[in-house]
This record gives structure tokens, C-alpha cells and sequence, in this order.
């Protein structure tokens, strides 16, 4: 059976890089599940019909991480029949062997409630805001602006709301260099295979 890793969190809480380097120190694939979302709304249109009309194209598009396309997809991610679109491809991403990686908001909750590992990941407000200004360039204080009210809008809606699941691990990344926490989580991810 295929190892599933479901990583959550908050706006650049490190959850990317976290799932981008165990999925490279265990030979597993990586989903950034917020393409789906971003590719999803810079599509315009009826974001319903852009969902279900995805294509690799659409998730190339070299504009996908602009602070823009954060808003524009935490938008179209409140709309429950947008997600349902997204779900197979996700359920079938985590099948893969020898093992997958998936980082979001709602993959341990959601998308893979059986995952044998899943990990919420977080940081202070002002971390992620200081660490996604460095990477867009941008200003920290309206970085923080944009990252709040897209943290709300992601924890308040009604359609999988961005949470931690009852058994997810927490890890608190406002006080750890990007190694450090990456090495907490290759121990994770050793000792829940040890289990399993
Ligand atoms: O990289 P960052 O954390 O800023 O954002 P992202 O992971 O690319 O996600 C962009 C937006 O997509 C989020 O603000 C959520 O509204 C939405 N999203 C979601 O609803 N569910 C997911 N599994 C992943 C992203």
C-alpha cells in the first residue's frame, strides 16, 4: 500500500518546502494541491466550469504564484462544487507508489483522512508575512493584510475550512530554520513508518 504524507497549514507556513523535501528524501511524489486553486481561478470565468476543465496547461501558467492568484483562489475555493471537482484527481494522486505527498488545506481532513502521516504546519502571522514579502518582493505589512484576511477566509468557510485534523501533528515553524524543520519531519515520517 502507497505511504501518504498530508501536510496543512496557513499561508507560507513552510508546509511547500516541508512536502517538497520529504518527497525528495523518500522517493514519493508531490502534490501542491494550491495550484489547483490557483490554476482555477487565473482561468477566469464560471469558476465551476474552469475546475472541472482543468488542464496541464493551466497549471504551468508561470503567473500562479503572484500574491494575485493566492486571492483569486482562495475565492473560488469557497465554492463547494469547485472542490468536488478537484477531489479524484487528489484521491488518485495520493494512490501513487511508492508514496505521495500532498500539502494544502484540506488533505489530512478531507482529501486523505487515512493518511499515515499527516502534519499541520504553522508559523506566527509576522513569520509567514516576513518569509512571503522576501519571496514576491514585496511589502511585509501589506503581505500580513493579504495573509490574514486569506487565512480567515480559508478557516471560516463552510466547504472544508482550513483546520488541523484531530490527529494531525502540529509543527511550529516561526522559531525553526527551513533544515531544522525539515529534519523533525524526516523523524516524523521514520518513526509513522516504523508503525505502519
Ligand atoms: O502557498 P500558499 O500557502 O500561500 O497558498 P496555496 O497553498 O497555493 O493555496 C492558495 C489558496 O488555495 C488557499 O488560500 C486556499 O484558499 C486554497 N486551497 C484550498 O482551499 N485547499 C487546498 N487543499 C489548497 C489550497
Amino acid at each position: 500500500m502507497p505511504f501518504t504524507i498530508a501536510i496543512d497549514g496557513p499561508a507560507a507556513s513552510g508546509k511547500g518546502t516541508i512536502a517538497r523535501a520529504l518527497a525528495a528524501r523518500f522517493g514519493f511524489h508531490h502534490l501542491d494541491t494550491g495550484l489547483l486553486y490557483r490554476a482555477t481561478g487565473a482561468k477566469g470565468g464560471d469558476p465551476i466550469a474552469a475546475a472541472r476543465s482543468l488542464t496541464p496547461e493551466d497549471m504551468a501558467r508561470d503567473d500562479l504564484r503572484s500574491a494575485e492568484a493566492g486571492q483569486a483562489a482562495s475565492k473560488v475555493a469557497a465554492i463547494p462544487e469547485v472542490r468536488a471537482a478537484l477531489v479524484a484527481f487528489q484521491r488518485d494522486f495520493a494512490r501513487r507508489e511508492p508514496g505521495a505527498v500532498l500539502d494544502g488545506r484540506d488533505i489530512g481532513t478531507v482529501i486523505c483522512p487515512d493518511a499515515q502521516l499527516k502534519l499541520f504546519v504553522t508559523a506566527s502571522d509576522q513569520v509567514r508575512a516576513a518569509r512571503r514579502a522576501a519571496e514576491l518582493g514585496a511589502d511585509p505589512a501589506e503581505m500580513l493584510a493579504q495573509l490574514r484576511e486569506r487565512d480567515a477566509r480559508d478557516s471560516q468557510r463552510e466547504a472544508a475550512p482550513l483546520k488541523p485534523a484531530a490527529d494531525a501533528i502540529l509543527l511550529d515553524t516561526s522559531d525553526l530554520a527551513i533544515d531544522k524543520a525539515v529534519a523533525v519531519a524526516v523523524d516524523l515520517v521514520l518513526s509513522a513508518r516504523k508503525s505502519t
